[in-house]
């Protein structure tokens, strides 16, 4: 057993644990955080997706003692319950089915967003490609995507939007 330090949306925890325990088994069962998914747990779907260093991880396959930088899960959005434009997205288009992969989603597209504010259709679906759906939200998640990517435009104060345009 080791003892590692996570700093997880803004907070600081130590676990005791094995250090090739995967970072999702942490998350979910000792910090308690229920936004990523248990869904293949091969890093095949993206259920488990959270944000570390700007980028998509598939939490399932990451040992914990590899994680060096702070991670970002679905919970780490929303901070003092106030939406992120993509939760805001994905309720205004009604995205979930079933709703067990939509924190893959929601994670992939935040951290393409953070690097490609007006993504073209053919980015989204590059980038989401290997985000599985069972329930077939694509095209309503493509959709949301461009809203929340507009919402999050429109939010930027004009001097920002001017050196954007
Ligand atoms: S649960 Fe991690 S990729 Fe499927
Ligand atoms: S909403 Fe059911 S698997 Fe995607």
């Amino acid at each position: 057993m080791s003892r590692i330090t996570l700093k997880v949306n803004g907070s600081t925890h130590t676990v005791d644990v094995e250090p090739a325990t995967p970072l999702l088994y942490i998350l979910r069962n000792d910090l308690r955080l229920q936004g990523p998914r248990f869904g293949c747990g091969l890093g095949q779907c993206g259920a488990c997706t959270v944000i570390i260093n700007g980028a998509a991880v598939r939490s399932c396959i990451l040992p914990v003692s590899s994680v060096k930088s702070e991670i970002t899960t679905l919970e780490g959005l929303s901070p003092n319950g106030r939406l992120h434009p993509l939760q805001q997205a994905w309720i205004d288009e009604q995205v979930p089915q079933c709703g067990f992969c939509q924190n893959g989603q929601i994670m992939t597209a935040k951290a393409m967003l953070d690097k490609i504010p007006h993504p073209t259709d053919a980015q989204i679906r590059e980038t989401m490609n290997a985000t599985l759906c069972r329930c077939m939200t694509y095209y309503r998640v493509q959709t949301a995507i461009k809203r929340a990517a507009q919402a999050i435009a429109d939010a930027q104060p004009p001097s920002a939007k001017e050196v954007v345009a």
